[in-house]
């Protein structure tokens, strides 16, 4: 019978006998499945997994360094890369949904490859890819195996997708990659986080993206998954965010007239991402949250609750 104690002893040997004295990169993204393949990798071959966490600027705030943190206090061998500026540039007025996500591709694969020349002599690339990806063929969990594959078809292929690939986790599914993760002792927390996308916050601004912006959609988005921690309502959802919309509105503060930004919360039940509904959030959190929004997160003043369900709505709204 399958347990996860006896999957990480087989796999481990597997890996060592595989990969011997070779050199392995790994582009962690801060969630589970590329969090789970990497701590795998690094008891089979310790410090010749070298991995990269590439900061896209479109990350949750301050989610670059309390993960990068995170992958230290674990003893992985990981190097942070901050380009949000690169990705910025790029992403300058681009408004159309997969224009953005083609743009942070292709920054995502240059930056990655630049880093993966730096490791010497690696003869390896390990991929957190998972039994659902390998069906599917596209990764609804966000990290870097989503982005490369939608990709690699523009402009020949990077040096670092030469490499051979390794998958420690393409045969088995996501309650057992947490479940692997926890018997290796993976802080809770990381392994039940939510789903994220890897374009990140970059299709949660509607239309074109921006320093401001991304600041102010952190802000909300904080307030609203911290809420929800506090409230023991996170782990009771499948995934929620923040959306930043391309609209402004009237309110009025105190004796003045505002005109300013439009947010959505939204907050889905699914067990696989391809069809979700909306979660019945209670009133008395939204009313709070909405408050702590407005009230706290300047250039906005209006917070709407998306009650609609996948199909025909989608989860994310690009
Ligand atoms: P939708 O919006 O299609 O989302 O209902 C389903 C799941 O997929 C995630 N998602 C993405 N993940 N790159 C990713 O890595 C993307 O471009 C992307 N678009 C959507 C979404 O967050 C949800 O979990």
């Amino acid at each position: 019978t399958w347990t996860p104690d006896s999957f990480v002893d087989e796999t481990v040997t597997e890996l060592k006998a595989k990969i011997g004295d070779d050199k392995v990169v790994l582009g962690l993204s801060g969630g589970v499945d590329s969090t789970v393949a990497a701590v795998l990798l690094h008891k089979a071959i310790g410090a010749n997994l070298h991995c990269i966490f590439v900061n896209n600027g479109l990350l949750r705030k301050n989610e670059f360094s309390d993960v990068l943190k995170q992958y230290e206090g674990m003893g992985l061998n990981v190097k942070g890369v901050d380009a949000s500026a690169r990705f910025l540039d790029e992403l300058a007025g681009l408004s159309e949904p997969e224009a953005k996500r083609k743009a942070i591709g292709k920054v995502f694969i240059d930056v990655f490859d630049d880093e993966a020349h730096q490791i010497e002599d690696a003869k390896w690339l390990a991929q957190g890819t998972i039994y659902p990806d390998v069906i599917e063929s596209v990764s609804v969990n966000g990290g870097p195996s989503a982005t490369i594959k939608s990709h690699h078809n523009v402009g020949g292929l990077p040096d670092f997708m030469k490499l051979k690939v390794v998958e420690p986790l393409r045969m088995i599914f996501k309650d057992e990659v947490r479940r692997v993760g926890a018997s290796m002792g993976i802080d809770k927390e990381l392994l039940g986080r939510h789903p994220f996308p890897g374009p990140g916050l970059g299709i949660r601004i509607l239309g074109d993206i921006t320093a401001e912006k991304v600041r102010i959609l952190q802000e909300v988005d904080a307030i609203f998954i911290n809420g929800l921690k506090e409230n023991g309502l996170y782990d009771k959802v499948w995934q929620a965010g923040a959306i930043l919309l391309p609209v402004n509105s009237v309110g009025v503060m105190g004796d003045e007239r505002t005109y300013e930004k439009v947010v959505a919360l939204r907050a889905v039940e699914s067990t696989d991402g391809m069809t979700a509904d909306w979660v019945n959030l209670p009133y008395e959190f939204l009313q709070k949250t909405s408050n702590k929004i407005i009230n706290n997160v300047k250039g906005v003043n209006r917070v709407v609750y998306d009650i609609s369900s996948k199909p025909p709505a989608t989860i994310e709204w690009e």
